[in-house]
């Protein structure tokens, strides 16, 4: 269950946290994988720990120049691409009346930007492979945020495309799979992130009282961790998922049950 031997996976912002998580599990489960990130050595790093099994490639999500040489490195190291993981993304954690327009407009180069250009550079691989996509959008492209509606707003859009995306593919006979996942709070380096700006935003500054508030929207009694999300993208990757496209996989710990 849930394999990927032989696959290869080219995962976005994998440098650290959910990423690099999932790459870990990826070769696990038998793929080949190349990381793409802004933070070089620590990307560097990451894929030490993984071995022959992967490659880095300097990756700004928002340049398409630069989505075309990472992925011309991966196709020349590993001859083809199974998968798309489009997880790079960035958290404000800004008010409507407290964010700037360049807040705005980074959220969209990165987080919207991104997933069009990542979608783009892998598709004419991913046609050959009659592969699949696995976004990251969040429980805050389901239902509102209260804490960063313009987050809200870029992983909405992510949530869309995925279900637009899927039916342009199935339409069009490629044969490729398109779904996206939504995490409540992981606890990574965005996931502190926003314990930082609820503090901020509650005039308290107690990243810990803010940390327990969160807690406590999450019906399952904890918070989560990278390795939950990294299995739901490993399980929607695999052929397990073989008649999920279009589909937004929920792992939260029940927080949108409410
Ligand atoms: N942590 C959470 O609570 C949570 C919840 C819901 C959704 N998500 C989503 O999961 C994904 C991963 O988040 P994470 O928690 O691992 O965050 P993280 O901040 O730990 O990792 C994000 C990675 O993206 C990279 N990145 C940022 N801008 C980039 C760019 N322009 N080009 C290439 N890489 C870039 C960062 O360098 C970093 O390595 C994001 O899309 C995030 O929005 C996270």
């Amino acid at each position: 269950m849930n394999r990927l031997d032989g696959k290869i996976a080219f995962l976005s912002g994998a440098a650290r946290g959910i990423g690099a998580a999932t790459a870990k599990l990826m070769v696990e489960a038998g793929a080949k994988v190349a990381i793409g990130d802004v933070l070089d050595e620590r990307g560097r790093q990451t894929v030490k720990e993984l071995g022959d099994a992967a490659i880095y490639a300097h990756l700004d999500v928002t340049s398409e120049a630069s989505w075309a040489e990472a992925m011309d490195a991966t196709i020349a190291k590993f001859g083809k691409l199974d998968v798309l993981v489009n997880n790079a993304g960035i958290f404000n954690g800004k008010g409507v009346e407290e964010a700037s327009l360049d807040d705005w407009h980074r959220l969209v180069a990165v987080n919207l930007t991104g997933v069009v250009l990542g979608t783009r550079a892998a598709l004419p691989h991913l046609k050959k492979s009659k592969g699949n996509i696995v976004n990251l959008a969040s429980i805050a492209g389901l239902v509102g945020s209260q804490l960063d509606p313009l987050y809200s707003l870029t992983k909405g859009g992510v949530t869309l495309f995925t279900k637009s995306t899927a039916l342009e593919f199935g339409r069009k006979g490629y044969g490729i799979r398109v779904n996206s996942i939504h995490p409540g709070l992981i606890e990574t380096d965005m996931g502190e992130k926003t314990f930082v700006m609820r503090a901020a935003q509650t005039g308290t500054n107690d990243t810990e009282q803010a940390r327990k508030t969160t807690l406590g929207l999450h019906p399952i009694g904890r918070l989560g961790v990278a390795q939950d999300i990294a299995k739901g993208i490993v399980f929607l990757a695999s052929d397990d998922a073989g008649f999920m496209t279009g589909a937004g996989l929920v792992v939260d710990g029940g927080w949108t049950a409410h």
